[in-house]
C-alpha cells in the first residue's frame, strides 16, 4: 500500500495557498505582459549583470490551442481524438489535477500526478533518468548518454533507449524523464555527460533515435531541459541569452528531431531565457515548440521551475512538477489555482482544455491505457517492503551495455600498434580510476562522489549500480587466460610506488578520471560545473610517474568530458590512450574488449579536446548569483561552439570532434551528390510551408476545435517546421569506403557542408553520420541524405528556413578536420 498522505495532497489542490499571492498575474487578467528583466544595471562588457541587449527580449506568442487539427502525424491525431472522449465529462478541478504533481516526495516516483477515482484514472508515475531508472534495484546501469553519442551509431542509440525504455516500463514507470539534450556549449558544463556532444546534429540523431527506442518500448520519454540550460551555476537565477538564429539552428535543433519522433513531453528548464524563465517563455513554448515545431505533447516544468500559475499556464506549460510552488512547500501555482484562473477568466477555459489533452494524448499514444504494468517501487521509501516488490527488469541488457562500452570507447593514440594487447607476459594496471570503490559502486548519494573507477556522473541523472564491473577486475580475468603477471597499484599520491610497479611491466595501464553533476551536490569544491579541466586525483601526475619509468604506458581516460592532457599526451613513452567515456556498469568488460581486440575501437570524440581551456569559444560564468539581478550568459559566440570554433578561428585542437583511431585502415573516394527528384505533392506541399512559414499570418475563419486560439479568434497555424517537403531526401551524397588494412573493423564516415561564404555559417558543419563494419579489403558505397532544412539557414527577417545561393562544398571525412572526399553542389540553384 502506498502510504500516500492524501490529506496533504488535497491541501494541495484544493486550498488556496499563499501561491496565488505569488502568481504575478493580475486576475482577471487575459494574457498578462511578459516579465522582463531588472533594468537599472550598468552594462559593463565584463560585468555578467550586464542588461539584455536589446533584441534578446522574447516577445509574446500566444497558445496554438487549436493545434491539434494540423498536424499530420495520424498517431498523434488519433490519440488526441481519443483523449477528447476520454475527457469530454471532467471538471475543471479534475482537469486541474490532472495537470499538477502531488507535491514532492509525495507519491513513489520522483514525479506524480494524483489519481482522480471519479475517473477511475490512477495517476502517473515519472521517474529519471537518461541512463536508466533512477531510486529503484533491480534495474540497469547504462552508459551516459555522452557515451552513446561517441558510438556515432544510430543502431545502438536506439538498442539502448529500447533496453531502458523495457525497464522504465517493466517497474511500472509512465514518463521516463529523458533524454537530455542540452548543447554542452562549456567544456566545463557539469550535466554535459548527461547529453549528447557539442553538436546538434549529432545531439539531433541521438535524441531521435534515443526517443524512437524508449517509446517503441512503451513508456512516454520527456525531452529535457528547454532550453539553454548550458551551465550549472546560477542554474536558477540566469538568463540565457540567445539570438534567433544561434535559438533555432542550434539549442533548439535536437527538440526539433525529438518532435520529430513523436515524444510524449518536454521538459522546460530552470533558467530564463532572454529574459523570460523558460518554463512560462511564450516565445520558446507556445511560439518555437508548439507552433513552429508542431509539438503535440506536453510541456512538464523542470522540478519547481514554475513561477506562476496563470502566466505559466497561457506561455504554454501544461505541467507543473512536482507541483509544490518550494520542494515540499505544499502550495502550487497550478492546482487549486489553475481550477480559480479558469474561473475567472484568466486562463481561457480552452487552454485547461489543451493542456488536459496533451497530457492524456500522450497516454494513449503509447498505448499505456493497455495492460501498463502498476509502479512496483518507491523511489522515497526504498525499504518499505509493501511499496517494492523488487521487480527485476534487466533482462539481458548488461550485453548492450557492454556493447555501446566497448563501441563508444574512442581510441586517440597508437605508437606501433601498441594496441591491441596481446598475451603481454607482465602488466601493471595503475590509478584509483582502474579500481573499485572502498564504499562500492553506490557509496554517495547520488553518485555525488569521485573514488574508485568513474562510470557514472553525478546528480539526478543517475541511476543504482547493480553491480560494477571495474577495470582491474576484468583485466586480472583476462590475465589468467593468458598467463599474464598483473600487479596493481591504486595510490594516486605515492608516486613512487607508481614508478616501481611501472618499471617492472611490459605493459603499464594507467587510469584517470574527471566528475562533474548537477548543481545540488558540491563535490570536491565543484558546484556541478567543473572548476578545472584536469584530471582529479593528481591523474597527470600519476600518468608523468608511470610514463618516467615504464616505455609503454597506455593511458585509459574516464571522464565526464574533455581535458586539457598537454602535460603528457606527447611523452614518447605514453603510447596509447583510450578514451571511455562513463560507460556504465559494465566498464571493465568493454574496455578489455578494447584493449585485447576483440572490439575494434570505432568510437569518435563527440566533443573537441582542446590544447588550452581558453581555446573553447565559451566558459561557465562562475558568478555567485544567489542575490541582485540575474547574471546574464550571453551567447555571444553565436553559430561557433565546440568544432565549429576552432575551425573558423583557425585554433588547432589537441583531438578534433569526430576523431577516432581503429585497428585498421580505411580509404574514401568517388564522391557523388545526386538530386533527388520530388513529386508533384510535395512541391505542392513546399508551396504551403513557403505560403504558412514566415508570414506571422494565421488562418482566418475562426476557431474550431478546442475553442479558438488565445488572444485571438483565428486558428494558429502550426507544425511548419516539420512539413514533409522540407525534411524529405532532396540530394543524395554517397562515397565509398573501403578498408585497407588486416582486420575487420567499424569506420565512421561523417558528411560535413560548407556553406556559401554569404550564408555566414561556420567553415563546416556536420549533417550525418555512418557506421559501417568492413572485412579487410571489403569496400562499400555509403549514402546520406540532404533535405532543404538540411542545407538552408534560419533568416531572421523573414522568419524561414532559406537554402542560401551559391556553391556548397560537401566533404565525407573521418573527423571534422579530416578533407576526406570532396564534392560540391548548388541546392539553390543559383550560383
Ligand atoms: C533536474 C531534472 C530532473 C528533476 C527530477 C531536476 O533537478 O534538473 O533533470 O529530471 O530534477 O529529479
Amino acid at each position: 500500500m502506498l502510504p500516500l498522505p492524501l490529506a496533504f495532497l488535497s491541501l494541495l489542490l484544493f486550498s488556496p495557498g499563499p501561491a496565488l499571492a505569488a502568481d504575478p498575474t493580475p486576475a482577471g487578467a487575459v494574457l498578462a505582459p511578459i516579465e522582463t528583466t531588472p533594468g537599472g544595471v550598468s552594462s559593463d562588457s565584463g560585468n555578467p549583470y550586464a542588461v539584455i541587449p536589446e533584441g534578446y527580449t522574447s516577445p509574446q506568442v500566444p497558445a496554438p490551442i487549436d493545434a491539434i487539427s494540423h498536424n499530420p502525424s495520424p498517431r498523434w491525431h488519433a490519440a488526441h481524438a481519443k483523449a477528447r472522449a476520454f475527457l469530454a465529462n471532467w471538471t475543471v478541478e479534475e482537469k486541474s489535477m490532472l495537470c499538477t504533481g502531488t507535491g514532492w516526495s509525495i507519491g513513489r516516483c520522483v514525479g506524480n500526478t494524483p489519481p482522480i477515482p471519479s475517473r477511475n484514472w490512477t495517476g502517473l508515475c515519472l521517474e529519471d533518468s537518461p541512463l536508466g531508472v533512477r531510486f529503484a534495484d533491480f534495474v540497469s546501469a547504462f552508459p551516459a548518454g555522452i557515451n552513446a553519442a561517441s558510438t556515432f551509431d544510430k543502431d545502438l542509440m536506439y538498442a539502448r533507449g529500447y533496453a531502458m525504455g523495457e525497464e522504465f516500463k517493466g517497474k511500472g514507470v509512465n514518463v521516463a524523464l529523458g533524454p537530455m539534450t542540452n548543447m554542452g556549449r562549456v567544456a566545463a558544463g557539469g550535466r554535459n555527460w548527461e547529453g549528447f556532444g557539442g553538436d546538434p546534429y549529432l545531439s539531433g540523431w541521438a535524441t531521435e533515435m534515443t526517443i524512437r527506442g524508449m517509446q517503441d518500448a512503451g513508456v512516454q520519454a520527456t525531452v529535457k531541459h528547454y532550453v539553454g540550460n548550458e551551465q550549472e551555476r546560477n542554474r536558477t537565477t540566469s538568463s540565457s541569452n540567445i539570438d534567433d538564429r544561434v535559438l533555432r539552428e542550434i539549442y533548439t535543433h535536437p527538440f526539433l528531431r525529438a518532435v520529430q519522433a513523436d515524444v510524449a513531453a518536454v521538459m522546460c528548464s530552470y533558467n530564463l531565457v532572454n529574459g523570460s524563465w523558460a518554463c512560462q517563455n511564450s516565445k520558446t513554448l507556445n511560439g518555437v515548440l508548439k507552433t513552429d515545431f508542431g509539438f503535440q505533447g506536453y510541456v512538464m516544468s523542470d522540478w519547481t521551475a514554475t513561477h506562476s500559475g496563470v502566466l505559466a499556464a497561457n506561455s504554454g506549460l501544461d505541467m507543473d512538477m512536482p507541483g509544490d510552488v518550494t520542494f515540499g512547500s505544499l502550495t502550487s501555482f497550478f492546482g487549486q489555482n489553475l481550477t480559480q484562473g479558469v474561473n475567472n477568466g484568466s486562463i481561457p477555459a480552452a487552454r485547461l482544455d489543451d493542456m488536459a489533452q496533451r497530457i492524456i494524448a500522450s497516454w494513449f499514444l503509447l498505448r499505456q491505457d493497455q495492460d501498463y504494468p502498476a509502479v512496483n517501487f518507491d523511489a522515497f521509501r526504498r525499504t518499505a517492503p509493501e511499496n517494492n516488490s523488487h521487480v527485476d527488469v534487466r533482462d539481458d541488457h548488461f550485453k548492450v551495455i557492454q556493447h555501446v562500452g566497448a563501441a563508444s570507447t574512442v581510441l586517440l593514440k597508437n605508437l606501433n600498434s601498441t594496441l591491441p594487447l596481446c598475451q603481454p607476459k607482465s602488466i601493471a594496471v595503475i590509478g584509483s580510476d582502474m579500481g573499485p570503490s572502498p564504499r562500492g559502486p553506490n557509496g554517495f548519494a547520488d553518485r555525488g562522489g569521485d573514488e574508485g573507477t568513474l562510470a557514472m556522473g553525478w546528480g539526478s541523472g543517475t541511476a543504482e549500480f547493480p553491480y560494477l564491473i571495474d577495470p582491474l577486475t576484468a583485466i586480472a580475468k583476462q590475465a589468467r587466460r593468458d598467463r599474464s603477471v598483473l600487479q596493481w597499484w591504486l595510490d594516486d599520491w605515492d608516486l613512487s610506488g607508481v614508478a616501481g610497479i611501472a618499471q617492472t611491466s611490459e605493459v603499464t595501464i594507467v587510469g584517470i578520471n574527471s566528475d562533474s553533476g548537477e548543481q545540488y551536490i558540491t563535490v570536491d569544491g565543484n558546484e556541478g560545473d567543473r572548476n578545472n579541466l584536469t584530471a582529479w586525483h593528481n591523474g597527470d601526475n600519476v600518468v608523468l610517474a608511470a610514463a618516467n619509468a615504464s616505455s609503454n604506458v597506455v593511458v585509459v581516460v574516464h571522464s565526464v568530458g574533455p581535458l586539457i592532457i598537454e602535460s603528457w599526451i606527447d611523452h614518447p613513452n605514453v603510447t596509447a590512450v583510450l578514451w571511455a567515456g562513463i560507460p556504465g556498469q559494465e566498464s571493465g568488460n568493454a574496455l578489455v574488449d578494447v584493449l585485447y581486440g576483440l572490439y575494434n575501437p570505432s568510437g569518435r570524440l563527440p566533443y573537441t579536446i582542446a590544447k588550452n581551456r581558453t581555446d573553447y569559444s565559451a566558459d561557465i560564468i562562475y558568478f555567485n548569483g544567489t542575490s541582485g539581478p540575474e547574471p546574464q550568459v550571453n551567447y555571444t559566440e553565436g553559430l561557433e561552439i565546440d568544432y565549429r570554433h576552432f575551425l573558423a578561428k583557425n585554433i588547432t585542437p589537441r583531438f578534433e570532434f569526430g576523431f577516432g583511431l581503429s585497428y585498421t585502415r580505411f580509404n574514401y573516394t568517388n564522391l557523388q551528390v545526386w538530386n533527388v527528384s520530388e513529386s508533384k505533392r510535395d512541391l505542392e506541399e513546399w508551396g504551403l510551408y513557403e505560403r504558412w512559414s514566415g508570414s506571422n499570418e494565421s488562418e482566418s475563419g475562426g476557431a474550431s476545435g478546442a475553442g479558438g486560439a488565445v488572444g485571438g479568434g483565428n486558428r494558429t497555424m502550426v507544425g511548419s517546421f516539420t512539413v514533409k517537403s522540407l525534411h524529405r531526401p532532396r540530394w543524395t551524397v554517397s562515397a565509398d569506403i573501403q578498408n585497407v588494412g588486416d582486420v575487420n573493423g567499424c569506420e565512421v564516415p561523417q558528411l560535413y557542408l560548407t556553406y556559401p561564404p554569404s550564408a555566414g555559417e561556420p567553415p563546416k558543419v556536420l549533417r550525418d553520420f555512418a557506421r559501417i563494419n568492413l572485412d579487410p579489403w571489403q569496400a562499400q558505397k555509403v549514402s546520406f541524405n540532404l533535405s532543404r532544412y538540411d542545407v538552408s539557414i534560419w533568416d531572421v527577417v523573414s522568419q524561414k528556413w532559406v537554402i542560401p545561393e551559391g556553391e556548397f562544398g560537401v566533404t565525407v571525412g573521418k573527423s571534422s578536420l579530416d578533407r576526406g572526399v570532396v564534392g560540391s553542389f548548388c541546392p539553390s540553384g543559383k550560383k
